[in-house]
This record gives structure tokens, sequence and C-alpha cells, in this order.
């Protein structure tokens, strides 16, 4: 279903008391300003998922990820952490295909579709992250490339399925440099994005899906990127990590554009 979702991704940063400490801020800026229905997830660390949980509570109005998830249900598989262990900690959300695995983990489409399956197997909701990298924006290939990618990985999903997924675009060339995609490049990407899911699964199930943007999203820019008709929120990486500017986000995520 089509909601309006501020994410943070905290990537492999802060401290467990740092981390609870930036849970129980963030918990208390939001029970005292924030009015909307703006989903709001926390994308911890595996180690944390547990204790920031509990910092917020049964009932919380705000919801935790993780980062990733093994391809496997269970198994010999050291190291890993499978989908069904993240449902069985009350996480509701997981990070699939951010370009710093892609990147750095050699993670393709094939193996991120696997794990979109065992993560909506598991009753998660996947947030499956595209994006292209500078030297493919500059040559003008950035829209084949985010399709090949939401294709490769999603396209064997159903209608059911597909609008169980949270699709978020992050241009690699935006992430973490405080260089952001214009309103207007991230309107267009995901206005291409929702018009290949339609001519895939139909119109209205394009409709019904949630495109969040990222790449340095901040309190200041967060209410423009947000006012574009196609951008349903945001995935934020080190501006999740300020309670105060996280927060700044999800309220311009929850209010109209200014005129
Ligand atoms: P920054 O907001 O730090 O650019 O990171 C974006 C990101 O990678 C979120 O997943």
């Amino acid at each position: 279903m089509r909601k309006k979702i501020v994410a943070g991704n905290w990537k492999m940063n802060k401290t467990l008391d740092e981390a609870l400490a930036l849970t129980s801020e963030i918990a208390g800026m939001v029970k005292d300003e924030v009015r909307s229905d703006t989903t709001i997830v926390l994308c911890t660390p595996f180690p944390y998922l547990v204790p920031v949980l509990r910092v917020l509570g049964d009932g919380s109005r705000i919801a935790v990820g993780a980062q990733n998830c093994s391809q496997h249900e269970w198994g010999a598989y050291t190291g890993e952490t499978s989908a069904l262990m993240l449902a069985s900690l009350k996480a509701q959300y997981v990070i699939i295909g951010h370009s710093e695995r892609r990147q750095y983990f050699g993670e393709d489409g094939k193996l991120l579709a696997a794990k979109v399956d065992i993560a909506l197997r598991s009753g998660l909701t996947p947030i499956f992250c595209c994006g292209e990298p500078l030297e493919v924006r500059e040559k003008g290939g950035h829209q084949d490339l985010v399709g090949e990618q939401v294709e490769a990985s999603l396209y064997h999903l159903d209608e059911a399925q597909i609008k169980k997924v949270v699709i978020a675009y992050e241009p690699v060339w935006a992430i973490g440099t405080g260089k952001t995609a214009t309103s207007a490049q991230a309107q267009e990407m995901h206005a291409f994005i929702r018009s290949q899911l339609a001519a895939k699964y139909g119109q209205a199930t394009a409709s019904d899906i949630t495109i969040l943007y990222g790449g340095s999203v901040n309190a200041s820019n967060a209410r423009e990127l947000f006012s574009s008709p196609d951008v349903d929120g945001g995935l934020v990486g080190g501006a999740s990590l300020k309670s105060r500017e996280f927060v700044e986000i999800i309220k311009a995520c929850s209010t109209p554009a200014s005129p």
C-alpha cells in the first residue's frame, strides 16, 4: 500500500549507548511534535535491533528495520542473519540492495531477487534500493540502468507481492556526498519507475507502490524533495544520526510544501 515513509539508515554507526540515546530522543520528539500518519522506520545495525525495539516499547509508532538479510532461510551460513530471525525479533522492514552492498559486497540483481523473496515470505517489508553511479548519469544511461535494476530483482513478483515492496531510488552520486538530486531529477526518475511498474503491473498497482528518495536528504532540502508527486518520502543516511535533524525531515514529509 502506498504510504508516506521516512526511514533512517544508520549504516555501521554508533555504539550501543549512543544508539539507544538517539532512539529515545527521536521517540520523545516524535511523540511531542509529530501528528501526521507518516510511517517512521529506524534501520539499525543488527545487534541494536532488539535493544532499540525495547526502548521504543510495545505499540510505538516507530518501526524498526534491518539493513540486509541472507538470501537463505536457515542453516550453515556462518555470520549471516535470516529474514525469519529478523521477523522473529519484530523487525518489520529490511533494506535490500543498497548501493553499498552492491558495490562492496558484490550483490547483483539475481541475489537481490532472492533476498526480496525471502523477506516477503518472512513477513518483512523490503525497502529495495536502486540508483545509478555518476558516470552512468553523465552518459544519460540512468533510466535504463534503474529500469534494469528494478526488472532484475522485482519483476518476478506478482501484483500482490510487488505492492508490499517499498522502492528507494538512491542515486549513488548523491549518497553521503552532500550533493542531492534536484527535486526535478528525483521526480523524473520516480515517475519513470512508476511508469515502468504501470507497464508491467497496470496503473492501479503502480499507483499503490511507495517510492522513496535517498541521497543527502537533510532538514533543509527534505520539504522540497517530498513535495514532488511521485516522491513518497525518504531513506535517510547521515541526517538520521542526528535526532533533531531526523525529526525535522519527518515533519517535512508530513506537512504540505509551503507556497
Ligand atoms: P546519506 O543520506 O548519508 O546521503 O545516505 C543515503 C543513504 O545511503 C540511505 O540509505
